[in-house]
């Protein structure tokens, strides 16, 4: 979805389709449940969301954190304009996020977040971008960082394949869908990839959810 040219309507189909796929496995609840644990006692949090496509985690984080009386700065990054100006139309101007195009890892703008999150953004990363970013995510976070993607499986591939065939999705969703659990985990893939990383395993838990996903972060 970010390689091709697309108009800003498009885009945002495509986006919508995509959220309602997130909804439908669930996929808020590990970052959810993982910034329970590692906020918990905190009453101040900044997260930043890379590759935050329409915006959708942060919203919900926004929501998360308002009804725990939390104060938040959120702060969501994506390569494509389109992508950030559909969050942003997306977004109730008084949630406290702010939303930024460019390559989160170039950048040396970066307020030193408390927390680095990427949804469904680790699988389009070759292995040593993927180990560049564990290691890029280690040295910004001021407190942790927490990555949340698909476990590639047979199964989560035919489902999607047959989702694709009988609910009416963006065509890019329906090419997109089965392709990412293709590119995706297994828990050995995450193993080589922080020791490739050189990241001291006992601070980092790699954990499955139900259904067919990792949360790969820091131990809170
Ligand atoms: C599959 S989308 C995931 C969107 C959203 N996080 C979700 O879960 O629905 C991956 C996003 O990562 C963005 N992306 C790819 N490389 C990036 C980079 N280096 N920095 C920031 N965003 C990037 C793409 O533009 C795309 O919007």
């Amino acid at each position: 979805m970010d390689v091709e040219s697309v108009t800003p309507e498009d885009l945002a189909r495509a986006l919508s389709d995509l959220e309602w796929l997130t909804a439908l496995g669930m996929s808020h609840r590990p970052v959810l449940g993982w910034l329970s644990r590692i906020s918990r006692g905190r009453r101040e949090f900044s997260v930043l969301d890379v590759g935050c496509g329409g915006g959708d985690m942060l919203r919900r984080i926004a929501l998360w954190g308002a009804a725990g009386g939390m104060s938040m700065r959120l702060e969501g990054v994506d390569l494509n304009p389109l992508a950030c100006r559909t969050a942003e139309r997306a977004t109730d101007p008084a949630l406290p996020i702010t939303w930024r195009t460019g390559d989160a890892m170039a950048e040396d703008s970066l307020s030193s977040p408390d927390v680095i999150i990427s949804s469904h953004f680790a699988h389009h990363l070759s292995d040593a971008e993927l180990v560049h970013f564990v290691q890029w995510m280690e040295a910004s976070a001021n407190i942790g960082w927490f990555i949340n993607d698909l476990h590639r499986h047979r199964l989560p591939e035919r489902f999607l394949q047959l989702l694709g065939k009988t609910v009416r999705l963006h065509r890019f969703v329906v090419h997109d869908g089965p392709v990412s659990v293709r590119r995706s985990f297994v828990r050995r893939d995450w193993k080589r990839i922080l020791t490739a990383a050189g990241i001291d395993r006992s601070r980092i838990e790699i954990r499955w959810y139900m259904p067919f996903r990792w949360g790969v972060g820091t131990r809170p």
